[in-house]
């Protein structure tokens, strides 16, 4: 078998200076395994944050980024039904990569009719909006949730999803640019974040009292999320572009009793049950079939640009995918 191309880095550091393309030699899939045929992933910042070694999990060096992405599978080790050859499929970890092996158990088979470039982003965010909604809070018809970095992919599908499920939004961006965007795709209400946004705020809010708050942005974003909810509501923490630690006045414990919780997706999915796995995904493919999830490109480069494609994700604006074959 020819050897294989993939994006490696050998320490953690600056994403574009650390980054290479090594070539490996192909291995078989072993017992359980699928090799697949990469197609495609995006950039995520969580990629970056592993790289430049500021994530909440380190891996053994060399190693391979991409937390999710989308191919084709080409073989099946011991264990494996041959009805899997030729499945496309998302994969976690390790995707940047023109082919490699994954347990079959971590695959996720997409449905037909859904094509590479809309599937390759439904493994990560999609998923992690609709469990920050679910997981938290019981909301009912007509409840508020409130959300900083609204622009972001799981901001956007927070938004698409809560629409779909009769929950209104509250959404904070940081460009008075960017309210017309997520307004388009169902916000009920966008507010500028900023010193000033709580009057705003509260007037669209027209004295409905949100329970659920979630975070991405960490800093004082958060601390002005927070502000907005109801006593005994819940801030629900699961990024932090900012790189600002949380500051949380001790008011907002004794006299309000809010709750400050903390999601992160690959802790969910290694406790999860295979049943609410597939149950997940069932609810994300059916969301993306009727049209929701489309994901906002910005840019694509091929694996051997990595470095230059690292860069551009850096400077925000939207996903950049890499082409990893097909
Ligand atoms: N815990 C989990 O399991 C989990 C799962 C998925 C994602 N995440 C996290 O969720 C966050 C969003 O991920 P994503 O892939 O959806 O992001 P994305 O699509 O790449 O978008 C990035 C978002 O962050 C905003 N942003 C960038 N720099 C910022 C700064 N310095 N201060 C405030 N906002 C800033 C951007 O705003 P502009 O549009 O204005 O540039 C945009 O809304 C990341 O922190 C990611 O690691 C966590």
């Amino acid at each position: 078998m020819p050897s294989i191309r993939a994006a490696r880095y050998h320490r953690c550091g600056v994403p574009r200076e650390v980054l290479q393309v090594d070539e490996l030699a192909p291995v078989l899939p072993g017992e359980n395994e699928v090799m697949v045929q990469m197609l495609s992933a995006p950039i995520n910042p969580a990629d970056l944050n592993l790289i430049e070694g500021k994530y909440g999990e380190a891996r053994p060096l060399p190693d391979v980024p991409g937390n999710e992405g989308c191919g084709r599978v080409v073989a099946v080790g011991a264990g494996v039904d041959r009805s899997w050859v030729g499945r496309m499929v998302l994969v976690a970890d390790q995707a940047w990569r023109e082919s490699g092996n994954w347990p079959v158990a971590g695959v996720v088979a997409v449905p037909d009719g859904l094509s590479a470039g809309r599937a390759t982003v439904l493994r990560v965010n999609p998923p992690t909006a609709w469990l920050l909604l679910h997981q938290f809070t019981t909301l009912r018809p007509g409840d508020w949730v409130l959300q900083n970095a609204a622009t972001s992919a799981v901001g956007r599908a927070v938004i698409e999803i809560a629409r779909h499920r009769g929950w209104k939004t509250l959404n904070l961006v940081r460009r008075a640019a960017a309210a017309e965007e997520v307004r388009a795709l169902g916000a009920d209400a966008v507010v500028v974040d900023g010193e000033d946004m709580a009057a705003t705020a509260q007037e669209m809010l027209g004295g409905a009292v949100p329970r659920l708050a979630l975070n991405a942005v960490g800093g004082v974003s958060a601390t002005r999320l927070a502000g907005l909810l109801a006593p005994g509501g819940t801030l629900v923490t699961y990024g932090a572009m900012s790189k600002e630690a949380l500051k949380i006045p001790n008011g907002f414990l004794i006299f309000r009793d809010l709750l400050f919780r903390g999601f992160w997706l690959t802790r969910w999915l290694r406790a999860a049950p295979p049943d609410q796995v597939s149950s997940l995904f069932d609810q994300i493919f059916r969301l993306a079939a009727s049209g929701c999830f489309a994901p906002r490109v910005v840019a694509e480069f091929q694996l051997g640009e990595v470095s230059a494609a690292v860069t551009r994700a850096e400077e925000g604006g939207g996903k950049v995918l890499l082409r990893l074959g097909g």
